[in-house]
């Protein structure tokens, strides 16, 4: 287990030139994480699943600078110069620079794209400060080759962090946990960990995300954040994270499919009963998300389908389920869910296992 020390690079080689791609997925919370204290960490441990075709990859060409005053690099998104995406950049440069300081010693020319459509709905900051994390841990694995795997790892999952929390969820295993938790053995609140072993009801477990509102969220998550820091509940609902992952620790072993739907939904709908209970309140679900929860309700009680669903900030529903209903559940989104997604769009994903070299 690392402590944040063992981050700061202090012995390193600048090679001249660099270029590494790295692609990393998505992730889905079933246990949320919703509030958070300075540096970035959070105020209670979370736990997802990795996504696979939802991921972004990216290439940067690192080539060696004179001048080492300052961070210096150019943006690509799909291969068009992004200038409106540099300042949330050079923001996580300053963030990582500690750590990192090696990077002021070249021009970076990152070149990113997104598998999904970026006006999705599907939060892009966690797979492309993945991607980014472990792109910068691969230079500094050739300027010092004697790091470990499992450092560059959570090394990766440690800057990512600092980019987006839940990124640091992306680097991998299918399952991650982030987040100190008594019963999650090597958990921490400085980086994702993998969850072990699970059960084979989990094995390929798919995610079907129902595209419901492709709009700007009227309100950021950062801001819903904040909003945690004087919530009526915020103590309780912290302490019902840590329950709720400690549950689904057993579940994910034992493949008890019921208390596993049970725990999340009740995470998913306590995540938007924190906004709703916020002050200013505010509501993302929209007409559409509570038509497709009511829907699913109905299908479960009719067919005993296991299948549940989750929300993230913002009114697009995930709908989880093993591998082996896929047919009938594809069928069911076909003929009732798609008529409540915006323009029918629907993306099927799947568990994934973190980033990679691409
Ligand atoms: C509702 O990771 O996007 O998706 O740390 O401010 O970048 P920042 O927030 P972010 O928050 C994600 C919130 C969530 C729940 C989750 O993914 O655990």
């Amino acid at each position: 287990m690392f402590v944040e020390n063992d981050f700061v690079c202090a012995d390193f080689k600048i090679i001249p030139t660099f270029t590494v791609s790295c692609k990393a997925p998505s992730n889905i919370a079933l246990v949320k994480y919703w509030g958070k204290f300075e540096h970035q960490l959070p105020a209670n441990p979370s736990l997802s699943f990795t996504l696979d075709n939802c991921h972004t990859a990216t290439q940067i060409q690192f080539k060696q600078k004179e001048n080492t005053s300052d961070f210096s690099f150019d943006f690509l998104f799909e291969g068009k110069p992004k200038e409106s995406f540099k300042p949330k950049l050079v923001g996580f440069f300053k963030r990582i620079e500690k750590y990192c300081p090696y990077l002021k010693n070249y021009h970076l020319v990152i070149d990113s794209k997104n598998t999904f459509p970026h006006s999705s709905g599907i939060a892009s900051s966690a797979s492309a400060m993945a991607a980014m994390s472990r792109a910068i841990m691969e230079l500094e694995k050739q300027l010092n080759p004697t790091i470990t795997n499992d450092f560059l790892f959570e090394k990766a999952s440690f800057l990512a962090r600092l980019g987006s929390g839940s990124a640091c969820r992306s680097l991998k295993g299918e399952v991650v946990v982030w987040g100190k938790n008594k019963r999650v053995e090597g958990s921490s609140d400085l980086y994702g960990v993998p969850f072990g072993e699970m059960h084979s009801v989990f094995n390929n477990y798919q995610d079907t995300i129902l595209l419901v509102d492709k709009g700007e969220k009227q309100v950021s998550s950062t801001v819903g954040h904040q909003l945690m820091e004087n919530h009526p509940f915020a103590k309780e609902r912290f302490a019902q994270a840590h329950e709720n992952i400690e549950k689904l620790k057993t579940v994910l072993q034992n493949g008890d499919l019921d208390e596993f739907i049970a725990i999340v939904e009740s995470e998913a709908l306590t995540l938007h009963a924190m906004m709703m209970t916020s002050s200013p309140y505010f509501i993302l679900m929209k007409p559409n998300t509570l038509e497709i929860i009511n829907a699913i309700w109905a299908f479960r009680a009719e067919t005993k389908t296991p299948l549940c669903f989750t929300l993230d900030a913002g009114a697009n529903v995930h709908l989880l389920y093993p591998t082996n209903v896929k047919e009938t559940v594809i069928q069911f989104v076909k003929t009732k869910l798609v008529a409540y997604c915006q323009n029918g769009q629907y993306i099927c994903d799947e568990l994934g296992t973190g980033s990679a070299l691409h």
